[in-house]
């Protein structure tokens, strides 16, 4: 299975900033006890490269993507630590080129028609819309989704356990990304990554 169908399967992506290499592990462990294996590691923090490098190639049942890649140094990085995936705040041509040379799905973070214009001329077709709540939610990507039938959305921010089976119940939703699940011990995480993989197989 390619790693968008994998992400299609599951729906929910996990959000992850590492503070330190030292919650690497146990956080990863964590989210793989509750079912989930798939993990968007930030580069928020200057230790984002070497968690993805460690995992990688220590958990290999996990499909690791790097997120908040703003640049196409962060981009060629984490694909060269073997990242599956790409994600950005923003749309970035530059992040674009790098993923597509690599052969790995960018999701690039877009909330306007020119900015899905610049994706899809990108050759995109999944985006990120983010800050998904404060952007408008729902109804913002549903009036989106009318002048581009041929995206499907990736919205993070701004979205828990709470409201993802409304985002989830409709049919132009990819996944549903955020960092609600990997907040606490690593017991809270492997709780609340069973939650949320349960919310995504009640919604259907
Ligand atoms: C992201 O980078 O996708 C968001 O920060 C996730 O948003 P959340 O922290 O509100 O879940």
């Amino acid at each position: 299975m390619n790693i968008k169908d994998v992400i299609r399967s599951y729906r929910v992506v996990p959000v992850v900033v590492f503070n330190s290499i030292d919650e690497v592990r146990p956080k990863l462990q964590a989210m793989l006890g509750g079912g989930l294996p798939i993990a968007e590691i930030t580069y928020r923090t200057a230790c984002a490269g070497e968690a993805i490098r460690i995992a990688v190639s220590e958990f290999k049942d996990l499909y690791v993507g790097a997120g908040t890649v703003i640049n196409a140094e962060q981009a060629e990085q984490a694909v060269g630590y073997g990242a599956k995936f790409i994600v950005s705040p923003g749309f970035s041509t530059a992040v674009a080129a790098v993923c597509r040379a690599a052969g790995v799905p960018y999701l690039g973070g877009c909330a306007t028609p020119t900015e899905i214009m610049t994706a899809i001329d990108s050759g995109c077709d999944v985006i990120k819309f983010f800050p998904a709540t404060v952007y408008g939610g729902l109804p913002a990507m549903k009036a989106l989704a009318a002048a581009f039938p041929q995206i499907t959305f990736l919205p993070t921010g701004g979205i828990s356990d709470k409201n993802l089976a409304e985002y989830l119940a409709w049919d132009k939703i990819f996944a549903v990304g955020g960092s609600w699940m990997m907040k606490g011990t690593p017991e809270e995480i492997k709780t609340k990554c069973a939650q949320a993989l349960a919310i995504a197989k009640s919604v259907k």
